[in-house]
């Protein structure tokens, strides 16, 4: 404590604002979105259905849904100049950088919906978002392997058009499983938001200076790439990947619990949940049902709940309450359904904008939000008198 202010470092128990869209119990693992619960959300409703009830705060009755969908839908295309925009980038330049570029710079094609004071063009910008940021996903990848652009097809749903945006090529259409497009409508669901984690925080502080909604978004983007959050669901993949063999489990778990070493299990801990991330809990399932459908027995499945097993029955992990979080299984499911691994932070980035717009939102029409400006505690010099360059 100083005079003026707390010393928080990581923001650990600082309240940056006031929010009805999420509420998380973690030391009971409960997640809920305006008052329902993920699992109930993730067994029972359409993405864009948790997209409207984080924007507007209720469920959608069948009207509702039907105008809340053709809303989405309608700006699902991209201004055509923009495909010109990911030619400028290197072929295997990572997605999520590729992202970061292509999101930023909606604002240059979109000027109509940037003005944050018109809560007409907010709702707009909200819309194109959400809906645009499948297509710019679709594209990073597509553009990666050398394969010409899909358009959006407003005809399917939010999941099964990114699959065909993803999938799909000139020579023949992707084909459709809706086992598979309900999995992925869930993998969105359960990234949609989470409260205030690093991403959201960043989009709302980008957001605090006014900045127009296309910036505060690739803030949040770049923030989610970290493998500490968004980035864990690749970091998982490429640990189990490392990791190899069962028999090699318990040489990694102690890599893990060395402060000397900076490996970590990747996909567990989390700075809310203390007891079982809800989250992960569906992955798991869907996980089992996605590989089931598709016929595909993953080696990786068996190491991941075998890793499970055997930290959470380690005293490290127990005491210091660490469980598996979303990013622990998800990234089985994604490679089951054909995504390479450099896209799975991607996904999330394309589920969390909704979380994200919703919360930008929340924030700009709060009347008490004023820019965010974090204090610090000075470390360097006090003051001295300035030494000309001949005598330094
Ligand atoms: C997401 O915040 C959100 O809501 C994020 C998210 C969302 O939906 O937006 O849920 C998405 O980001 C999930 C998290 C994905 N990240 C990972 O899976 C990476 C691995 N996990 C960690 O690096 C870590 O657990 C964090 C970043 C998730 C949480 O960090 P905290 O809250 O700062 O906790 P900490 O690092 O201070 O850890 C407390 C203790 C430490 O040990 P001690 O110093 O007390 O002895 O637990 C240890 C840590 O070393 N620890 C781990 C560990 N995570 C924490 N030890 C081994 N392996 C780990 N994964």
């Amino acid at each position: 404590e100083t005079d003026h202010f707390t010393y928080d470092p990581g923001f650990t128990s600082t309240g940056s604002c006031e929010s009805g869209l999420t509420f998380i119990d973690g030391d009971k693992g409960i997640l809920l979105h305006r008052g329902y619960r993920i699992e109930d959300l993730a067994a029972n409703c359409s993405f864009l259905e948790v997209a409207h009830l984080l924007l507007n705060g209720e469920l959608p009755n069948k009207e509702q849904k039907a105008k809340f969908d053709h809303d989405v839908t309608y700006h699902t295309m991209v201004h055509e100049q923009l495909s010109n925009f990911y030619r400028g980038f290197r072929r295997d330049a990572h997605p999520m950088a590729v992202l970061c570029g292509v999101v930023g710079a909606l604002s240059a094609f979109y000027h109509d919906s940037t003005d944050i004071n018109d809560p007409h063009a907010r709702m707009v910008a909200s819309f194109r978002l959400i809906a645009k940021m499948p297509t710019l996903a679709a594209m990073a990848y597509k553009y990666s392997i050398g394969q010409p652009f899909n358009y959006p097809k407003n005809d399917l749903t939010y999941a099964e058009n990114f699959l065909h945006m993803m999938f799909s090529v000139p020579a023949e259409e992707y084909k459709m499983d809706p086992v598979l497009a309900k999995a992925m409508d869930r993998l969105f669901i359960l990234h949609a938001d989470h409260e205030q984690n690093a991403s959201t925080s960043t989009v709302r502080l980008a957001g605090s200076s006014g900045a127009n909604p296309f910036a505060c978004i690739a803030a949040g983007i770049a923030s989610l790439w970290g493998p500490a959050h968004g980035g864990a669901n690749e970091a998982v993949l490429t640990m189990l990947n490392q990791i190899g063999h069962k028999d090699n489990i318990n040489e990694f778990i102690k890599k893990a619990k060395d402060k000397d070493d900076p490996f970590r299990l990747m996909g567990f801990g989390h700075r809310v949940y203390k007891n079982y991330d809800p989250r992960a809990k569906v992955m798991q399932e869907s996980c089992h049902e996605v590989l089931e459908v598709l016929g595909v027995e993953d080696p990786l499945l068996e190491l991941a709940m075998e890793l499970e097993k055997i930290a959470l029955s380690d005293e490290y992990f127990v005491d210091r309450k660490l469980f598996p979080n979303v990013d622990f299984y998800s990234g089985i499911v994604l490679k089951a359904m054909g995504f390479p691994t450099s896209m799975f932070t991607v996904l999330f980035a394309v589920a969390r904008t909704t979380g994200w717009v919703a919360q930008w939102k929340e924030s700009i029409e709060d009347p008490q939000a004023k820019i965010g400006r974090p204090r610090q505690l000075y470390t360097g010099p006090t003051e001295r008198p300035f030494v000309p360059l001949d005598k330094r």
